[in-house]
């Protein structure tokens, strides 16, 4: 009997939506490389190659677009949810019930994936995110434009005017880099709710919940709070030292499967290096220190096969876009629920519930003792 801890190296089911290659630190959607969609796709295209297997012709896409354009809307009971939620509450708490109010609305009782719940889920999370951002801000919600795509609408109903050109490309690869990663903790956790056949409401709440933690999606905000922390580039070196010594983590840096760069963060690090030139400031302080925190992260981990991770310059991108820290998971989320979906589509076509073993090394036969008497 082995125990394989963390499920590490287990495989759970065949897969045909993405391929990592941990060693050369390569990603492949439906076998396209990261790098061309990063290049040459948005997220909307990339979400129907995930969901569906292939890239779409120019009436799937602009069906597809057209859908998701129109179901940007949420309720009025979930509008009133968010208005009632405190707010210094955390964002991810937030989706997760604003979700679970819609599968409420829905009323899906067992697994029963229509092709509007897929939509309303993918188009509903950014309006969701935006809306309780702009109530934490004491500013009236945006309502969704659908005039504009999928990324720059999320900014535009965060920061309530039109992104320019390069925030909108930044938002958009962002997002489709953050769409799917194989058999990650999120994506197992709503598996494991799917192969029981409950709804899929239920199973995108599993993927949120387990997304929430520091070693997951919360890394992002964690990276952030890090480089703010260290405040000065002079810092980074003693700060990183420090924090190795006392056995902590660099929150960014490492990964289950990658033992080089993360292809995602290659790419988000050009995005908010361009960023960090347009926006100056603070930004581009924080931009310095990362990269400073990079250098030095990779001297020490580097051989351990430890580097910069999707989340690491994800960052300093999100913090550029507009979204405070807090709200960087509730992005993250906001593009893996197509990754989340595709799997669960995948994995219910031939379904087995999810119901590993755990190796009993307690005693057994212990005599019952009544209360008083213990
Ligand atoms: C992602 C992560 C959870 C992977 O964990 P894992 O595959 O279970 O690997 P382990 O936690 O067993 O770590 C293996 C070794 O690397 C070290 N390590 C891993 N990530 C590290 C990091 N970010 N900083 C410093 N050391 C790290 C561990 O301390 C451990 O060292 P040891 O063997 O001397 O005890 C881990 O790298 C991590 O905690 N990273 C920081 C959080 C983060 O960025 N998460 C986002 C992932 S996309």
């Amino acid at each position: 009997m082995e125990i394989k801890k963390g499920l590490e190296d287990v495989y759970v089911k065949e897969t045909e939506i993405t391929y990592i290659d941990g060693e050369l630190g390569r990603l492949y959607y439906r076998g396209y490389s990261i790098y061309d969609l990063a290049e040459f796709s948005n997220f909307e295209e990339t979400s129907y190659l995930i969901l569906y297997g292939k890239l779409p012709n120019i009436y799937e896409y602009e069906n597809f677009v057209k859908s998701l354009r129109e179901s940007r809307g949420i309720s009025d009971r979930v509008k009133e949810f968010l208005k009632s939620v405190k707010k210094n509450a955390d964002p991810m708490d937030v989706l997760r019930t604003a979700v679970s109010i819609m599968g409420l609305e829905e009323n899906t009782h067992t697994y029963n994936v229509s092709e509007q719940s897929i939509i309303n889920l993918i188009s509903k999370f950014p309006t969701i995110i935006s809306y309780y951002i702009r109530l934490r801000r004491d500013l009236e919600p945006v309502e969704p434009d659908t005039s504009l795509s999928h990324a720059a609408n999320f900014l535009y109903m965060v920061n309530g005017t039109k992104p320019s050109e390069e925030e909108y490309k930044a938002m958009d690869v962002a997002m489709i880099l953050h769409i799917d990663h194989e058999m990650n903790a999120s994506t197992f956790a709503s598996l494991v709710v799917a192969s029981t056949l409950s709804d899929i409401y239920s199973s995108i709440i599993a993927g949120i919940s387990a997304l929430k933690g520091p070693l997951h999606g919360g890394a992002n905000y964690e990276a952030l709070k890090m480089f703010k922390e260290i405040g000065y580039i002079e810092n980074v070196e003693k700060y990183i030292l420090n924090r190795l010594a006392n056995k902590q983590r660099i929150m960014g840096f490492g990964h289950r499967v990658y033992k080089t760069y993360d292809p995602r963060a290659r790419i988000l690090k050009a995005y908010a290096k361009l960023l960090a030139e347009k926006k100056g400031g603070e930004i581009k302080r924080l931009y310095e220190i990362a990269e400073k925190v990079e250098e030095i992260g990779i001297k020490h981990l580097g051989p351990k096969g430890i580097y910069p991770n999707v989340d690491f310059y994800s960052s300093i991108v999100f913090y550029a876009l507009g979204f405070e820290p807090e709200f960087f998971p509730t992005v993250f989320a906001s593009a893996r629920v197509t990754g989340w979906i595709a799997h669960i589509l995948e994995y219910v076509k031939d379904n087995k519930i999810i119901r590993p073993k755990a190796y009993y090394k307690g005693e057994i036969g212990r005599k019952y003792i009544p209360i008083d008497s213990r």
